[in-house]
């Protein structure tokens, strides 16, 4: 069995990761500065899921400062492999604040592969984003695609960010593997992101807002598929990018329609320009990732919307008061 550090464990996917490593009989050592993003009771909620667990050792810190980032690799025992999925992750965000993207994303990055040198730490697995692909590559997206012209500060930190691994993996040997995730999307998910507004939204009988004309593409992909990818992932040596996605963009009004049926009522839809930051589609071509690793996306879209709005209703009571907008 292996001990891995995961970074951004309170968050939406790297809860996700960190439960399945600890159901394989893993230990992780979890870090997250919980920041207030989004609503902390998210991030709580997910972290009390691991608790129980005497494998899972949980450290709040942030990986931005060097210090504390040495001090978590200081306290506890050796690491097989570093997985670091903290980020500052929302697009639109990025554009509003982008210093804080610079500092997670970026210098938050260096910290941990500065780490894994210092202590030899030989594997390093990245989250990174379909957002690196911009809006000059045709789908479905490959892995050699252009990554060189990023729409939004949020895309050009975790492109930073994979050249940074890149360097270390040059210069000190570090395996690493650059994962490239699309439109994730589960129970328990970020609240700046469309499915859990759309389930909250039409729920409640809120107005629903959309950017642009609703037909744009989201290559959806399940949160557990994601984890089971990055899980695999960390076996890999060498150099490595793979996109992580479901490979069947539904449109936006896809998933508005899916949510309404789910529900039982029909959503008050509000259009809003779209924004400049915003992909028009994203599409993976997941061939590198199966070849790799045999991933494939498992949990077909119907069956995910479905668990969402189930979670969504057995946590109603707090769900329903989470900032949306
Ligand atoms: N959700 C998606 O669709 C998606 C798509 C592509 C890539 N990604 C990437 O996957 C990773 C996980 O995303 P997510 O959707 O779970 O987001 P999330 O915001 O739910 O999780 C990120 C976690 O990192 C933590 N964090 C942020 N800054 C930190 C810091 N300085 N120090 C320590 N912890 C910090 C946050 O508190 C949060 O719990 C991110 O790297 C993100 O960029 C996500």
């Amino acid at each position: 069995m292996s001990t891995y550090a995961v970074t951004g464990v309170a968050g939406f996917i790297g809860s996700s990761v960190a439960e399945q490593l600890l159901s394989e009989g893993h230990s992780v050592i979890g870090i997250d500065n919980l920041n207030d993003a989004y609503d902390v009771r998210l991030k709580c909620w997910r972290l009390e899921r691991m608790q129980h667990c005497s494998r899972m050792r949980f450290h709040r810190a942030d990986v931005s400062d060097r210090k504390q980032v040495e001090a978590v690799f200081e306290e506890n025992g050796p690491v097989d492999a570093v997985l670091n999925l903290a980020a500052r992750a929302g697009v639109r965000a990025s554009v509003e604040n982008p210093h804080a993207y610079v500092e997670t994303n970026v210098t938050g990055t260096l910290n941990l592969l500065d780490a894994c040198r210092t202590r030899g730490i030989g594997k390093f697995v990245l989250a990174s984003t379909s957002s690196v692909y911009g809006s000059c590559n045709t789908p479905p997206y490959r892995e050699d695609d252009v990554t060189d012209r990023p729409c939004s500060p949020y895309a050009a930190t975790k492109k930073a960010a994979e050249a940074l691994c890149h360097s270390y993996h040059h210069l000190y040997g570090i395996d690493v593997t650059v994962l490239r995730y699309f439109s994730v999307y589960g129970p328990a998910g970020r609240p700046d992101m469309s499915p859990f507004r759309f389930v909250q939204w039409i729920s409640e009988g809120r107005p629903v807002t959309v950017y642009g004309d609703g037909t744009q593409l989201r290559d959806f992909t399940y949160v557990t598929d994601v984890a089971r990818g990055t899980v695999a992932s960390a076996g890999l040596k060498g150099w490595q990018v793979l996109n992580l996605g479901g490979g069947c963009p539904v449109p936006l009004h896809e998933l508005i329609g899916a949510v309404e049926q789910e529900v039982g009522r029909r959503a008050i839809i509000v259009r809003q320009p779209g924004h400049a930051a915003d992909p028009r589609a994203t599409h993976a071509d997941y061939g590198r990732a199966q070849e790799q690793l045999s991933w494939e996306p498992l949990v077909p879209f119907r069956e995910g919307v479905r668990n969402i709005v189930a979670w969504y209703q057995a946590n109603r009571d707090w769900a329903r008061t989470i900032v949306t907008d």
